[in-house]
């Protein structure tokens, strides 16, 4: 069954306990943080402060989507702060491999994000090393993009290539593209506006795990 992660970017900022509650009501899976550097991508947002805080008052998954250049001198703190999955960029001049091997080695998730445009020929290295990959399905930094439809392609070759783990898109996924994306091998979809903009979030996420099942 599909996993639903709505992700807080489309929360209220004032009120994120409250629709953390909501989406765990209406059964949504993980809870999926957006952290951005306001450099890697043209937007601020979230702090390990804020993780640490999520993870008092939810049992829920912590899907950490870190949308930062070196991302290395924040990752202690986010896995201190008891993310559950940790998922770094694969367009950073970091060491990749060296930060999803400390991510596991912490007992986490380790996750490589590629953008749109980036080739999956870069993921080979990290077949083996990432328990998830972030397919984008927009540019990153803001949330109630368009999907970019061409992603789905990369989707299904991902599949197709063998890879295992965790195949999770962001951005743009409502019920109407949720389908496609389940049947060519999603299986975390993350969603903002569709899931925080709906009246009845609970009724949505019932109708979104039935996709696939
Ligand atoms: C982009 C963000 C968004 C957000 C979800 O960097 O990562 O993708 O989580 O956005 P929507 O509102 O399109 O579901
Ligand atoms: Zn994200």
């Amino acid at each position: 069954m599909i996993k639903i992660a709505p992700s807080i970017l489309a929360a209220d900022p004032l009120n994120l306990e409250r629709d953390i509650k909501k989406a765990e009501i209406a059964g949504c899976d993980w809870i999926h943080v957006d952290v951005m550097d306001a450099h890697f991508v043209p937007n601020l947002a979230y702090s390990a402060d804020v993780v640490s805080g999520l993870r008092q008052v939810t049992e829920l998954p912590l899907d950490v989507h870190l949308m930062m250049d070196n991302p290395e001198t924040m990752l202690d703190a986010f896995l201190d702060a008891g993310a559950s999955c940790v998922t770094i960029h694969a367009e950073i001049r970091s060491d990749i491999s060296a930060m999803l091997e400390k991510i596991r080695k912490r007992g986490r998730m380790s996750g490589i994000a590629l953008k749109p445009g980036t080739s999956l020929g870069i993921m080979k290295e990290y077949f083996r090393k990432a328990d998830l990959v972030l397919m984008m399905t927009v540019e990153p930094g803001f949330g109630g993009q368009k999907l970019d439809e061409r992603v789905i392609e990369k989707i299904r070759m991902l599949k197709e290539m063998g890879y295992k783990g965790e195949i999770e898109a962001d951005g743009g996924i409502n019920e109407k593209n949720l389908e496609i994306l389940v049947e060519n091998g999603l299986s975390v979809a993350v969603m903002g506006t569709a899931l925080f903009r709906n009246p009845d979030m609970e009724a949505c996420v019932k109708r979104l795990h039935s996709i696939g099942a």
